[in-house]
């Protein structure tokens, strides 16, 4: 969602800030502005749109100064236009802020500020809170900066990413989080301020993460971190980023979806190699060490997710419950932050998120975390909000992911909740040694695997060809491979805005089966496993009405290949770890239906790539 780009030091701030904006493009927004500080007199140039044009529109404007912050913004009070995009400027000019997530009591606090003569320009809390720091500022007698913002922080409910310039005090930049994220970069002689490592990679690897109520005080030559609340100064913790400039090119793809599509068989692969010990194949989770005695006492997990990560909770409920053998729920983080549900201190709760950054989701921990149950996470992103909140948890590894569909995260989630399950069941000894070995033997051969179903590209292409001036779709799958449908039906609304929907194939009885003519095509995920038999039914069910069948099938099953219209093949491998493979071919059958319908691939319309707010 919305994006923070802030920089000071001797350099020109704009070149900075404009790529830092380009590099939080993945992140979704509909309008983008810039503010730089410069005789006290903030320059603000903003647009609707995106940001190639804020920089067509700042062309011919005087752009130089040393110090400023950019935004790109996800509209939640008010349209995407010009005017309510960030940055905004306080009535009187004093304070210059832009601001990732929602001021809740915004209503009240401009209603008080309209009482006291403020008049407003646009309709975005942002606004209000710019107008009330300014306020805090102009009636305290000779008050800084920094503590205008901590009183007007004080008076607010909601969630803040914060950077604040003041024409009083131009030397300097202030920043605040709560519950959005913010790093500050740390150069030489420099400072870069943004809401998470993509626009500062190049620049310096030394970055120290916000936690919720700090508050940075940054100029050119030092930075501070207090606490919102008493003003206490607090040390910084300064972690090495990891992340190098190349993981944020498209080195060659035409898009991020595609080259992360192909990256799979090396994410995959990273996220299970360093923990499976090579000489005795035992699976080594270091990060739940500590924690793995609660966990083996659970009397059941509760996973939380939304989303893409959703559908990889319910693999790993599957799996769990086949062969750990303990009770698993899979909630909608949306639903379970606020329908009561009952958690109880021998629960173990497991958040999935690949940016851990997702609003609902960080609700839903802290949920868990009050009622005194162990929350684990399964995160993609280091050093996030959800890693940083949970008591323990596992890292993806899948690098970063800038499509805003996710697909190599997915897989790697999955690849992450096998280990955990086997971990899981070798402890509690509910799987028998020849059952665990050849498990680990098949997920050692997936990577091979993808790459053998990614070389047939073209005929995938081919394929969508046919199908991509469909306007619905019906996605079906049995057992481990029906989130795989489900997922494979989410890949295809929100990169082509064809409506799909993913059901369990058994469940066609019950009502979609009333959708289907020759005009639909239904998507049947019916690789061969122990529910094959089943789903070959459902496919004659389909056919009998004349729906238009696209398979997934395993390679050399000649019996569905002359049954359906068009098929994907995929090479044979244990059940348990089949998702992973079908999985691909819907990726790239989305991915190509959506260029051939001319979308925006990597940044679908309305969509963000953390939902950071609810
Ligand atoms: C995935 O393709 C989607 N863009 C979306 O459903 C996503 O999975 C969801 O918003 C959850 O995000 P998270 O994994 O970062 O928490």
């Amino acid at each position: 969602m919305c994006g923070i780009v802030g920089y000071i030091g001797s350099k020109n701030a704009y070149p900075i800030l404009l790529k830092g904006l380009k590099r939080l493009e993945y992140r979704g927004y509909d309008s983008a502005g810039i503010a730089l500080s410069r005789d006290k007199q903030p320059i603000v140039h903003k647009k609707k749109g995106k940001v190639s044009e804020l920089e067509n529109y700042c062309t011919g404007f005087d752009v130089s100064g040393n110090i400023g912050i950019a935004h790109t913004r996800w509209a939640t009070h008010g349209e995407p236009n010009d005017i309510n995009a960030h940055p905004h400027v306080s009535m009187n000019g004093t304070f210059t802020i832009i601001h990732n997530g929602i001021i809740e009591n915004y209503e009240k606090l401009r209603n008080d500020l309209k009482e006291k003569g403020y008049t407003f320009y646009s309709e975005t809390d942002t606004e209000v809170l710019a107008n009330l720091i300014e306020y805090m500022y102009s009636e305290g007698k000779h008050i800084t900066a920094e503590l205008a913002v901590r009183m007007a922080l004080s008076r607010v409910v909601g969630a803040y990413g914060l950077a604040v310039m003041c024409s009083e005090e131009p030397d300097k930049l202030i920043a605040a989080r709560k519950s959005s994220p913010l790093a500050v970069g740390i150069g030489e002689g420099e400072y870069f301020l943004a809401s998470d490592a993509t626009p500062m990679v190049e620049y310096t690897k030394n970055v120290v993460y916000l936690d919720d109520r700090n508050l940075a005080i940054i100029s050119k030559n030092s930075f501070t971190l207090k606490s919102v609340d008493d003003g206490e100064e607090l040390t910084p913790e300064i972690q090495k980023l990891e992340l190098s400039v190349g993981e944020l090119e498209k080195n060659g793809y035409d898009h991020f979806m595609l080259k992360e599509i192909f990256e799979q068989p090396k994410t995959i692969s990273d996220s299970f190699k360093g923990r499976i010990n090579p000489e005795t194949r035992e699976v080594v989770l270091g990060g739940l060490n500590e924690v793995m005695p609660r966990i083996l006492d659970a009397k059941r997990i509760v996973i939380i997710a939304c989303g893409t990560s959703w559908h990889a909770a319910l693999i790993g409920e599957y799996l769990i419950e086949e062969y750990a053998q303990v009770p698993v729920e899979v909630e909608y983080a949306s639903e379970y932050r606020y329908r009561k549900p009952i958690i109880q201190e021998d629960d173990v709760v497991l958040a999935i998120s690949q940016s851990g950054e997702t609003a609902d989701t960080i609700a839903a921990i802290s949920l868990a975390k009050k009622k005194g149950a162990l929350v684990l996470g399964i995160c993609n992103v280091v050093g996030s909000s959800i890693a940083r909140e949970t008591h323990a948890g596992i890292y993806t590894h899948a690098g970063v992911e800038i499509g805003v569909a996710s697909t190599k995260a997915f897989t790697a989630q999955v690849t992450v909740l096998t280990l955990v399950a086997l971990r899981l069941a070798r402890r509690h000894k509910t799987i028998s040694d020849e059952r665990y070995y050849s498990i680990i033997e098949d997920l050692y051969n997936i990577p091979e695997k993808i790459k053998s179903i990614l070389v047939g590209h073209p005929r995938i292409k081919e394929i969508a060809e046919r199908y991509k001036d469909n306007i619905n779709a019906l996605y079906l799958g049995r057992g481990y491979l029906f989130p795989v449908a489900l997922e494979g039906a989410l890949k295809l609304k929100e990169i082509s805005y064809i409506h799909a929907e993913g059901y369990a194939a058994g469940e066609m009885k019950h009502g979609p089966i009333a959708l289907i003519d020759s005009n639909l095509p239904v998507v049947v995920v019916a690789a061969k496993d122990r529910y094959y038999e089943k789903i070959v039914s459902n496919i004659q069910e389909v056919k009998a009405r004349k729906g238009n069948i696209i398979a997934v099938i395993t390679e050399g099953d000649n019996a569905l290949r002359k049954m359906v219209d068009d098929i994907f093949e995929i090479p044979y491998s244990d059940p348990v770890v089949t998702p992973l493979l079908a999985i691909i071919p819907l990726q790239l059958f989305a991915y190509y239906i959506s260029v051939l319908r001319g979308c925006d691939v990597d940044q679908p319309r309305n969509l963000a790539k953390s939902v950071t707010v609810e």
